[in-house]
């Protein structure tokens, strides 16, 4: 099963901004329906606060395993697998036989996956300043840059983005 990453982060790091996205890019959920539907059976992890910042048309995400991480027990979701730990959420994804599991954030699981995944796939959006929630620090000395889509604002995209796929050397 591969294990992937993805993330819109502006070019101080920011990811969030009062539990919700700082900006509007329509271009850039595209690309995550698309990568983390793909062709296979996949599962998307993600913490219970990012869970909650889903709107109600988009929870759960479709076509995808959801699996929430949460420190409380008792936290359910109809439609979402439980994860208490990390390997829990793996054991999740593996258990149902998904061909890629996506970490899909927010800072909290971002930080817990980042040394367990092969690829981290990036959009930074060019602006600063986003938010109050910040991607994890981050050493890309041992990761590759592979750049593959520069876009422009637009009527639908608030910012200038660039679509770069991480790998682990
Ligand atoms: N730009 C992007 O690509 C992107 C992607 C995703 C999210 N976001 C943004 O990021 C923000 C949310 O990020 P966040 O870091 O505040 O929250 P988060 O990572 O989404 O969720 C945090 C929650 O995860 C659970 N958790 C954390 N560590 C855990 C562990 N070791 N074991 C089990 N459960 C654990 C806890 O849930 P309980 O409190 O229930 O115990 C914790 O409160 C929002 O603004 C969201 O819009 C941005």
């Amino acid at each position: 099963m591969k294990m992937a990453m993805i993330v819109a982060m502006d070019e101080d790091g920011c990811i969030g901004n009062q539990g919700t996205l700082p900006w509007r890019l329509k271009s850039d959920m595209a690309r995550f329906k698309t990568l983390t539907e793909s062709d296979g059976f996949n599962a998307v992890i993600m913490g219970r606060k990012t869970w909650d910042s889903l709107p109600d048309a988009f929870r759960p995400l479709p076509e995808r395993v959801n699996i929430v991480m949460s420190r409380d027990s008792e936290w359910s979701a109809e439609d979402a697998d439980t994860a208490l730990y990390d390997g829990r959420a793996i054991e999740i994804a593996y258990a149902e036989a998904c061909d890629e599991c996506w970490v899909i954030g927010g800072a909290q699981i971002y930080s817990m996956f980042l040394e367990r995944v092969e690829e981290v796939h990036v959009t930074t959006v060019h602006t600063s300043g986003s938010g109050d929630v910040k991607f994890p620090e981050w050493d890309r000395n041992t990761w590759a840059e592979e750049v593959v889509e520069k876009l422009a604002a637009d009527e639908d995209n608030a910012f200038a983005t660039t679509y770069s796929i991480w790998r682990k050397l």
